[in-house]
């Protein structure tokens, strides 16, 4: 595959005086090209892009199809149209390395994020080549994932035990507005997702899904399933490297005593991955980590596959928007054979 080896994104210089239309749709056959070799492009000082508006139609001109955050795990809004907020998730918190929705069938192609105000102290982008871990994994271990397949689990605790959950704390009656499981359970099926009752707990199931997956250009096959991320033991390591020692605590408590309240990447039988295999899994993609450092209107373009994103931890205020799509347009990029 093209551009397998190459390690930092490529730095596109934009004027901040330019008509970022124009800019971008002049521009649109070369960015694309670097992102499909690269996976990771970074453009500097599209200071217009900081308007939601204004960084829609910029991303729009490159010929990408936007899409919504259905499905997706993080707490986030929309901002306006398919411009999204980064993520809600605490400044204290760093963000570990994943493929935005990759324990789906379907997840984005591509995502973009701009910096419309970036941290007092922190908070640098954080992105890593998912290229290179298949060297990283064992071969044996891959193939036992590739024949049994991963899902993950979530949990939405009834409300009279949501305080047990350690993080985010959303009950399925708040999660669908209703205190009828019946209506629950029709919000569920709406929405195609799998589900059962542990108790008053609402267990949720995801796709099952190949740890690897093709590159709709490429067809390169690439690691993609934040099975690295979702399992008590990675939460517990990640909480420890952020300095959250009463998350920890509180994970290692509803590890013994409730460990079904925690989400859990599982064999496609349901039957959840070994700690030690999640801890390997959690290391291996650290070690990929880069950081990118972000400026007031600096676009972050990243392949969806070949490249994850996280961020650092940070204080004051940061404002990143987000958009995520798919190639969509001329795929003449496309490797063939
Ligand atoms: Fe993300």
């Amino acid at each position: 595959m093209k551009g397998s080896n190459s390690t930092a994104p490529f730095d596109f210089v934009t004027s901040g005086h330019a008509d970022p239309k124009h800019f971008f749709s002049q521009a649109a056959d070369d960015i694309r090209a670097r992102l499909l070799d690269d996976g990771a492009v970074l453009i500097r000082s599209a200071r217009q892009c900081r308007d939601p508006g204004v960084f829609e139609a910029a991303i729009a001109a490159l010929g990408f199809e936007t899409r919504d955050y259905v499905g997706g795990s993080s707490p986030r809004s929309t901002i306006q149209g398919k411009v999204m907020e980064a993520t809600r998730t605490p400044p204290d918190w760093s963000v570990i390395l994943h493929q935005e929705m990759a324990y789906v069938k379907s997840p984005p192609e591509i995502i973009a994020f701009v910096c419309v105000e970036p941290a007092g102290k922190g908070g640098e982008s954080v992105i890593g080549d998912m290229r290179k871990l298949e060297r990283l994994v064992d071969p044996a271990m891959l193939q036992r994932l590739t024949e049994r397949g991963l899902k993950l689990r979530r949990t939405l605790p009834s409300e009279d035990r949501v305080g047990l959950k350690p993080g985010v704390k959303k009950s399925w009656q708040e999660t669908f507005s209703t205190h009828r499981q019946a209506e629950a359970e029709m919000h569920c099926r709406a929405r195609g997702w799998d589900f059962e009752w542990n108790g008053a707990d609402l267990i949720l199931w995801q796709d099952c899904i190949s740890p690897m997956r093709a590159h709709p250009l490429t067809s390169a096959n690439i690691w993609s399933n934040q099975a690295h991320f979702w399992g008590a033991a990675a939460m517990i390591e990640w909480a420890l490297i952020d300095g959250r020692e009463q998350d920890a605590r509180e994970l290692m408590t509803a590890q013994r005593e409730n460990p079904l309240l925690l989400e859990a990447m599982c064999f496609g039988d349901g039957e959840p991955l070994p700690e030690d295999l999640t801890l390997a899994l959690f290391h291996a993609v650290r070690g990929l980590e880069q950081d990118i450092d972000l400026g007031e209107g600096d676009i972050l373009l990243l392949d969806n596959l070949q490249y994850a994103h996280g961020r650092r931890a940070f204080s004051g205020n940061r404002t990143i928007n987000v958009i995520i799509g798919n190639w969509a347009g001329d795929q003449s990029y496309a490797v063939q054979g």
